[in-house]
C-alpha cells in the first residue's frame, strides 16, 4: 500500500488531485488482493483498465499545463509517461489461471505504484521550478481578453526569434531573423493601436503616459538595424532579444495591468 503523502504535493491543485486519485485506484487493487470474495481476475482487469485510462488523461493534463508554462521538462515528462503507458499496455493477466492471479498482480501493482511514487517525487514535483522566462504566465494577464491574446502573440514571437538565434544547425539564421524581427515590429504597432483603442473607450486616465511609452518602444523598434551584423551578431541578437522580452514583461507588469482595475 502506498499513501499518498505531502511530499508528493507539487502546489497545482487539479494536478495533485489526479495523483492522489491514481493511488486510490491502485490502492483499491491493493485491497483486493485479500479480499477473498472478490472475483479477482475479471475486478483486477478492470481496474486495471480504469487506471490506464485515468493515468492517460492525467499525463495529457500534466502535459498541456507544463506546455503552458514553458516547462523545459516537458520532453523528458512526454518520455516518461509514454513508457509508462507503454508499459501498461504489455500488461496482460486475461490468461492466468486463478492461483497465478494473485501474485502476478501483487508484484504489477508493486511495480506501478514504485514507478508513481518515484515519478511524482522525482520528476512531477520540479514541474514549474524551471519555468521559462519566455513563457506568457498568468502573472502577466491584464484581464482584459483582447489585450491578453495580442500580448501572449508578442510572447511567442520573440520566443522564435530567440529560438532561431540559439538553433545550432540553422545555416541561414540572418533571413529569419530579419523575417522574425519585422513580425514583431508589425505586430506591435497593431498591438499598441488596439490598446490605446481600448483605453480611448474607456476613458482610461494613463493613456497619455501609456501612448508614450509605446511610442518610445516603436522607436527603439525602428533603430534595430541588421544590415551591417558582424562577428559579433550572436552577441547581439542575443541582447536584443534580453532587451524586447524585458520591455515587454516590465511594461504589462507595471503599466499594462493597471488598465483593468
Ligand atoms: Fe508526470
Ligand atoms: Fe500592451
Ligand atoms: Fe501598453
Amino acid at each position: 500500500m502506498y499513501q499518498f503523502t505531502n511530499d508528493c504535493l507539487i502546489g497545482v491543485t487539479e494536478i495533485d488531485k489526479e495523483h492522489e486519485h491514481l493511488f486510490a485506484l491502485i490502492n483499491q487493487a491493493y485491497a483486493l488482493l485479500t479480499d477473498k470474495d472478490a472475483d479477482l481476475r475479471l475486478t483486477a482487469q478492470t481496474l486495471l483498465a480504469q487506471l490506464k485510462e485515468y493515468a492517460n488523461t492525467h499525463f495529457a493534463h500534466e502535459e498541456a499545463y507544463m506546455k503552458e508554462i514553458g516547462d523545459p521538462e516537458l520532453k523528458s515528462q512526454q518520455q516518461e509517461h509514454a513508457d509508462f503507458i507503454a508499459y501498461m499496455d504489455t500488461i496482460n493477466i486475461g490468461y492466468l489461471d486463478n492461483t497465478r492471479v494473485k501474485p502476478a498482480l501483487e508484484s504489477l501493482l508493486e511495480y506501478l505504484s514504485r514507478w508513481l511514487f518515484r515519478h511524482i517525487i522525482g520528476s512531477d514535483t520540479l514541474i514549474g521550478k524551471f519555468e521559462s522566462p519566455f513563457a506568457f504566465t498568468s502573472k502577466y494577464h491584464t484581464g482584459i481578453e483582447m489585450v491578453d491574446t495580442e500580448h501572449k502573440r508578442l510572447f511567442e514571437i520573440i520566443k522564435d526569434a530567440n529560438d532561431v538565434i540559439h538553433a545550432e544547425l540553422l545555416h541561414d539564421k540572418y533571413d529569419e531573423i530579419v523575417r522574425i524581427i519585422e513580425d514583431l515590429k508589425e505586430y506591435t504597432e497593431i498591438h499598441f493601436r488596439d490598446e490605446e483603442a481600448y483605453m480611448e473607450e474607456i476613458a482610461y486616465a494613463g493613456l497619455a503616459e501609456q501612448k508614450a511609452a509605446h511610442t518610445a518602444f516603436i522607436d527603439k523598434l525602428a533603430s534595430i538595424n541588421l544590415d551591417d551584423l558582424d562577428d559579433n551578431q550572436q552577441e547581439y541578437l542575443e541582447d536584443l532579444i534580453e532587451f524586447l522580452l524585458n520591455w515587454l514583461t516590465m511594461h504589462i507588469l507595471h503599466m499594462d495591468k493597471k488598465i483593468s482595475v
